[in-house]
């Protein structure tokens, strides 16, 4: 009955508005759920997810359904994030410096195909900006029971070759702050960004990364790497060789894709002719592709985090069975509204069932013969 009521009418009002204007609108409003003990426990009556623990990188993680980065860069809604049933989420992208991101408009709506075609350009304050918020957050109480990650981007106005040091620096500001780290380099919307996704940038950034991350007195945190899903075989070769050298603890695969897929109808049309990465239904079928091509060529020993059009449980079934651990959303949230947590968390308990596994880690990559 609510989903009804979000998809039709609650939906065509905020969609007759700019997209990323209703994105600052909600999370505004999520911003104050988050700062109301009252508003998070009234909100997690509704969406409350059913128990499906995960345990990895020596983190429990409630259900394996998580928040994309991109959706709370600021991190001024964590609390919500977890009433809303996410089993994790993940802030940013940040970086070092602060910087205002590319000019509006920049997410557009392809209702049709319920895509998102966005090029926001890592618009954010910075990761100092965001260390006292979080801080803040924690100071309060308002820290949530679930994981949270930190998603790193390169700041526009550092050349490729100071990556390493600009990653390390929002790395070192942050490490205390979060369970674990994504190293972006595979957005489309920073210029020549994905040249990072190369061997020798890769092995530059993850060494420093790592010389950092074993110095203090705190245990190493996790450190991700998130992927494009047009990475060739070739290139995701080179990644799966990398892993065990640079220590890098899992793969979030994929980020949006510039590719665009056929289509005759005007409107869409005319949103695909955007640049930018492309989110949503459309991104599904490669991003489990690329989840299958590395959870063979790891032999399953490496953790994925799935993410690309992820709107049902079946969707999310076919990431894990074809090899991811955990998964994440955004585009679906746009479409389908905050029930679409627990809509996708009911639907994998039932699947579990009548699959005969007893949990998630039983059931990733069943579908793939390794
Ligand atoms: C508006 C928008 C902003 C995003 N910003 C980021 C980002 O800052 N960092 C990142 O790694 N991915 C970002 N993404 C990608 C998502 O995290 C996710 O990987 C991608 O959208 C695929 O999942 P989906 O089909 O469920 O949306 C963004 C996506 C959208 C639509």
């Amino acid at each position: 009955m609510l989903e009804w009521c979000y998809r039709y009418l609650a939906r065509p009002v905020l969609f007759s508005f700019d997209p990323e204007f209703v994105h600052n609108v909600t999370l505004k409003g999520l911003e104050w759920v988050s700062a109301s003990a009252l508003l998070s426990a009234a909100m997690r009556s509704f969406c409350k997810s059913p128990e499906l623990p995960v345990s990895l990188f020596g983190l429990s993680f409630p259900n394996p359904v998580g928040l994309a980065a991109g959706m709370d860069k600021a991190g001024v809604a964590l609390r919500a994030w977890e009433s809303m049933g996410f089993g994790f989420s993940e802030l940013g992208a940040v970086t070092w410096y602060a910087q205002p991101g590319n000019p509006l408009p920049r997410v557009f709506r392809a209702v049709r195909e319920e895509a998102i075609v966005n090029r926001m350009g890592f618009n954010n304050k910075g990761a100092q900006k965001l260390a006292e918020v979080l801080s803040h957050c924690k100071e309060k109480g308002r820290w949530p029971s679930h994981p949270v990650g930190i998603n790193l981007g390169k700041s526009k106005k550092m050349p490729l070759a100071e990556a390493p040091q600009d990653y390390a620096s929002s790395f070192r500001e942050l490490k205390e702050l979060a369970d674990f780290f994504v190293v972006n380099v595979s957005s489309p919307n920073t210029p020549n960004l994905r040249k990072l996704q190369d061997k020798e940038a890769l092995r530059a950034i993850f060494s420093q990364l790592q010389e950092h991350n074993r110095k203090g007195q705190e245990a190493p945190k996790p450190i991700l790497l998130k992927v494009a899903p047009e990475l060739t075989s070739e290139a995701l070769e080179d990644i799966v060789e990398l892993i065990p050298r640079l220590e890098i603890a899992g793969i979030v695969a994929t980020n949006t894709t510039i590719a665009r897929p056929k289509s005759d109808h005007p409107k869409v049309k005319k949103v695909y002719a955007q640049t930018g990465g492309l989110s949503g239904k459309p991104l599904r079928k490669r991003s489990t592709e690329v989840i299958e091509y590395l959870y063979r060529r790891t032999e399953g020993k490496v953790p994925i985090i799935g993410s690309g059009g992820i709107f049902t449980p079946e969707d999310a079934w076919e990431k894990i069975t074809h090899g991811a651990s955990l998964l994440q959303i955004f585009t679906s949230l746009v479409y389908e509204g905050p029930l679409v947590v627990k809509k996708i968390n009911l639907g994998l308990q039932e699947l579990l069932k009548a699959n005969g596994f007893a949990s998630i880690q039983e059931a990733v990559g069943s579908a793939v013969k390794k």
